[in-house]
Parts: structure tokens; sequence; C-alpha cells
């Protein structure tokens, strides 16, 4: 009477070898897993880190808008158009200008005149990101500025 057919014991040569390719296979598999995920991640990240600043930089814009208009208005105008204080949304005055330029008269303030420092470190309320966030905001009215020849004199400048 015929039995199952005969097994090899599990530690046959035979049935070890295709156990190890099994492993083989699927050692092979998880790693082509991981490889494509490692490049669908390195292709997707630039454009998650583009969105993350685009933002970032929306609301720094934002919050930089509500600062000008609560600390800087009364002076400047209330869309920076410029009025005791030199007109702010003016080609000449952004095109020359650099970031860390704004920074570094907002922080600090021009001596002798009636521009105070704002930073904290020299006396002012706002911190630095603070001042960069309003940097933000002014730095965006750039593409739509006018032409203002006369930005250094405010109101009376623009006119
Ligand atoms: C009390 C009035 C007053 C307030 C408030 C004020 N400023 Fe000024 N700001 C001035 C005057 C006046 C000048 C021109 C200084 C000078 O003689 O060069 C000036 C100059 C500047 C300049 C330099 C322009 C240049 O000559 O290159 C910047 C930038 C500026 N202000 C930004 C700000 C910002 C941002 C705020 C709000 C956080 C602010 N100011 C608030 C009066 C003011």
């Amino acid at each position: 009477m015929p039995r199952d057919a005969p097994h090899p014991p599990p530690f046959e040569p035979v049935e070890l070898e295709r156990s190890l390719d099994r492993y083989l296979v699927w050692g092979l598999v998880f790693m082509v897993v991981l490889v494509a995920g490692f490049i669908a991640y390195r292709v997707r990240e630039p454009g998650l880190r583009r969105d993350a600043l685009r933002s970032q930089t929306t609301s720094y814009i934002a919050v930089g808008h509500t600062l000008y208009r609560a600390s800087c208005s009364e002076c400047h105008g209330k869309q920076a158009e410029g009025g005791s204080a030199p007109t702010l949304d003016a080609k000449e005055f952004l095109k020359s200008t650099t970031d860390a330029q704004m920074q570094f008269l907002i922080a600090g303030g021009v001596s002798g005149s009636d521009m105070p420092a704002w930073s904290l470190d020299y006396g002012g309320t706002m911190t630095d990101e603070q001042v960069r966030q309003i940097v933000t905001y002014l730095r965006s009215l750039e593409p739509h500025a006018p032409s203002v020849p006369g930005w250094r004199e405010g109101k009376s400048g623009s006119g």
C-alpha cells in the first residue's frame, strides 16, 4: 500500500538549498521595494520642499502685512505709498535694497531721524522673525511696485 510521497528530511541538502533560494528571492524583492521607495521619495522631495517654502512665504506675507499696518503705516502710508516717511512700495527702493539691508534698517532704525529701531536688540518691540515677516511683505510688493523717483521724500515725492 503506497504512502505519501517521501518528503526529504528538512536538513537534507536539497531541501536546505530550496529554502535558501526562497529567502534569497524575498530578500531581493524587499531590496527592490526599498530602492524603488527611496527613488520615489527623492523624486517627490524637491516638490514637497517647494510647497513648504511657498506656504511659509504666504503666511509670512500675511503676518508681515498685519505688523506693517499696526506699526509702520502711520509714517510710511497704509499701502507703503509714503507719508511723512519714504515710500517703500517703490521700484527704486525695492530694486536697490536687499532683504538683508531692509532687515538691518528696520531692526536698527535710522538714527537722527524719526525712524525708530524695531528689534528687541535695540530697544524695539519686534523679534528678528517679525522683522523678517515685514521684509517678506515689502518684498512681495516688488513685482507691482510703481516707479516713484522721489520715493525718499514720501508723500511729497510721489505727487
Ligand atoms: C514715526 C515714523 C516712522 C515709523 C512708525 C516707521 N518709520 Fe520707517 N522711516 C521713517 C523715516 C522718517 C525714515 C527716513 C529716515 C531717513 O532720514 O533716512 C524711515 C526709513 C525707513 C526705511 C529706510 C528707507 C531708506 O531710506 O532706504 C525703511 C526700510 C523703513 N523706514 C521701514 C519701516 C518699517 C518696516 C516700519 C514699521 C516696522 C517703519 N519704517 C516705521 C519713519 C518711520
